[in-house]
């Protein structure tokens, strides 16, 4: 990547409505902060800018369920939040909130300039659910039902988190309100969309060839095949108008006079990218700077936005159209999205208590020396960058173990103590060339410099790790010690303690963008000042001309272990904190056991039947099939009267479950039916076939169902 004059870099606005995990530090705020460390180490100019997105209906929802107002919410989440990044180093140069009043009025503003332009926005009146005692209009998430698609009784208006459908609202089959829980009323209502379909050409050409108001803007190869690929697929499905207001009362009024506009907020997906630009006009007030220079200031910006892959469809489609639809502003250069990191082979789940969230970790290492920096190293190494990736405690344990403590940690302490013992604490002086003896490091480091620039971080920190192997290499293979026993004025040994001395300083500046804890520990023992912007421009200049780093005559500070061995088998300490990390997840997967042996019945639940040959069991005819209809039969509350699909037939049945299951409950579902079995008459209606159930030992029913997605028809053998 060539360079620019700015950089405006933006990290996804976490949601104010809970605490952040390991997965979310690995996706967007990690490789950001390494990337904006080593642009400032570089002497570049730019600001990086995040906050918290403080509206939309998650946060109401979590509000009504603890009884507390949104604002209690995410003044707590947000604090949490902001805390726990600065002290896992991630430094953001604002981290602003979409509830303050420059953001609402930025919005605003926004909103009015694209409604004024009067080709941007359309206005629809569409039928939504309404909920009549509580007299709103439900978002998506207020609305649940059975999910068309797999017959969850539970999925929300906008997805089946069972079989992870996407749904709308009128697809739900018996919707009910979670404020009231009744059944949701359609009313109309009026909601202004954006045209994002009229964007479609020029998005295509700009992700699919770099090529924007025929220029070339970016090159299309250095964005990750996989976020190329999402974009263009989605662009494949054709682009619709998107509702960008919703009827809700938390969030950003509509900016409109007059009664069409009352009751009705910005859209949370509207105006938390804007966020971004508020975030930045905060920055700039607070340090007098110009935020135009950056989102305005054209070839001269370099716009990156850090994400997780969830959010690609936003930052690479939505918001350039929204800012291209306003005029004057940049479009992201690049958007290095990540994929979706695991935690221990399973997704993080905080139902379940599966994974760690981000200040747990601090709390629970609160005694773990260097906690900050062995956590980025072990995310780093294994960053989601192009795949899912997973998350170890035992990994985590290697990391720190063989690449921090005994690769560069012993590498660094071995230098100084020598230095001490050799040259009283003094970089020796050489004579002759020793350029040579660094090629290689030199080589290593550029290398991590443009791997840097190109977004692949672990290619960079490999990198890293290879410099610091290299220097151990070296000082083995050279063994000073041993020729210093024989001749302490061998020259030597003064040249291998120069050149690995010149090596621990690059190390110490390079490490800063990784593991920015460590840097000025080096730094002090090397008895070197802490970096500041711009050194290393002048650390890359020095190894090309050749010039020392660390000349001779400079006293070095104290030798220190920089990383305590979590396998020691003196302290057994720090291993103790992992592996009560490690109990607390048996524990999890102990109790989900034990769970589930209490469902499973005690004693046997039915006697068992003498033998049968296989003919007779042949006989029956069994078929997947899948209730259609359902409802109860009069004077028998035992019964409900169902009509099930067979594929090639829907038939009517009569079944004895109405005890058990709520005829709304279980429509949709999939089950086995005995569709052979002679009709019966039951009060009056009659019944064919009989539905295959499960019955325990306190006599509960379960519907015996096919595999999911299952066709209706299937014989069952
Ligand atoms: N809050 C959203 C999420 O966590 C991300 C918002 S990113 C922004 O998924 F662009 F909208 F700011
Ligand atoms: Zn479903």
């Amino acid at each position: 990547m060539t360079h620019a004059k700015r950089y405006l870099v933006t990290s996804a606005l976490p949601y104010a409505n809970g605490a952040l995990h390991l997965g979310h530090l690995a996706g967007a705020y990690l490789p950001a902060d390494i990337y904006v460390r080593y642009l400032r180490l570089m002497g570049k100019d730019v600001v990086w800018v995040c906050g918290s997105d403080e509206h939309g209906a998650a946060i109401t929802i979590r509000a009504k369920k603890e009884g507390i107002t949104p604002r209690e919410i995410i003044d707590k989440y947000h604090e949490l939040n902001q805390r726990t990044f600065e002290h896992l180093g991630i430094s953001f140069d604002y981290y602003h909130r979409t509830s303050e009043p420059l953001h609402h009025e930025t919005a605003q503003d926004f909103f009015l300039k694209l409604y004024k332009k009067g080709d941007e926005f359309e206005e629809r009146t569409v039928e939504q659910y309404y909920d009549e005692d509580f007299h709103q209009f439900l978002a998506d998430r207020y609305i649940v039902g059975t999910c068309p698609r797999c017959g969850h009784p539970e999925a929300y208006g906008d997805q089946c988190e069972k079989c992870g459908s996407d749904l709308s609202p009128s697809e739900l089959i018996n919707p009910r309100s979670t404020l009231s829980g009744k059944t949701p009323v359609l009313r109309p209502t009026k909601h202004w969309y954006f045209k994002l379909d009229k964007h479609a050409g020029w998005l295509r050409e700009w992700i699919a060839t770099g090529i924007l108001d025929g220029k070339q803007h970016h090159d299309p190869r250095q964005w990750r095949k996989h976020v190329v690929g999402q974009c263009l697929s989605w662009l494949d499905g054709g682009l619709q108008p998107r509702a960008i207001t919703r009827d809700l009362d938390w969030g950003i009024p509509v900016p409109l006079p007059g009664d069409e506009a009352a009751g009705k907020v910005l859209y949370v997906w509207f105006d938390a990218p804007i966020g971004y630009i508020s975030s930045t006009k905060q920055w700039a007030l607070e340090n007098g700077k110009d935020w135009e220079a950056y989102w305005k200031g054209g070839d001269d910006v370099k716009l990156i936005h850090f994400i997780g892959k969830d959010n690609i469809v936003f930052h690479c489609i939505v918001f350039p159209a929204m800012l291209k639809a306003y005029g004057d502003f940049v479009l992201p250069e690049n958007v290095p999205a990540n994929q979706f990191l695991n935690f221990e082979g399973q997704k993080f789940s905080k139902s379940r208590g599966w994974g760690i969230e981000q200040h747990e970790y601090l709390e629970d290492f609160k005694d773990f020396p260097n906690k900050e920096d062995a956590l980025r190293y072990a995310l780093l190494r294994n960053l989601p960058e192009n795949r899912d990736s997973d998350f170890k405690w035992d990994e985590f344990v290697d990391f720190h173990d063989k690449d921090l403590a005994d690769n560069l940690g012993n590498f660094v302490n071995r230098v100084a103590v020598l230095t001490h013992k050799y040259y009283d604490g003094v970089v020796p002086a050489v004579d002759g060339p020793w350029q040579d003896k660094l090629e290689e490091v030199n080589r290593l480091a550029l290398e991590l410099g443009r791997e840097l620039d190109n977004f692949s971080f672990k290619q960079a920190i490999q990198l890293f790790l290879d410099i610091s192997s290299w220097g151990n290499t070296y000082l083995q293979d050279t063994s000073p010690w041993q020729i210093w026993k024989e001749d302490p004025d061998s020259l030597v040994v003064k040249e291998c303690l120069f050149v690995s001395l010149q090596i621990v300083t690059l190390l110490s500046a390079l490490c800063e963008p990784f593991i920015p804890f460590t840097s000025p520990r080096i730094r002090a023992l090397l008895n070197l000042p802490p970096l500041k912007n711009g050194d290393l421009t002048g650390i890359f200049d020095q190894l090309q001309k050749g010039e020392a780093l660390l000349p001779a005559g400079h006293r070095i500070g104290e030798a220190v272990i920089l990383f305590a061995k979590i396998n020691d088998r003196k302290d057994s300490s720090r291993l103790e904190i992992i592996n009560s990390q490690k109990a607390k997840l048996e524990e999890v997967i102990k109790a989900e056991a034990a769970r589930q042996a209490a469902q499973a019945p005690a004693t046997v639940v039915a006697e068992a039947k003498p033998e049968i040959q296989y003919d007779d069991f042949s006989k029956l005819d069994l078929r997947t099939a899948t209730i259609l209809h359902a409802e109860r039969v009069p004077k028998a509350d035992k019964l409900l009267k169902l009509t099930v699909d067979l594929g090639y037939e829907q038939r009517t049945v009569v079944s004895g479950i109405a005890l058990h299951y709520e005829p709304e409950a279980i429509i949709g579902r999939q089950i086995v039916l005995v569709a052979n079995l002679a009709p019966r008459k039951l009060m009056g209606i009659e019944s064919k076939g009989m539905i295959l159930m499960a019955e325990d030992a306190e006599g509960r029913l379960g519907f015996v169902s096919p595999p999911e997605g299952w066709v209706n028809g299937a014989s069952v053998k």
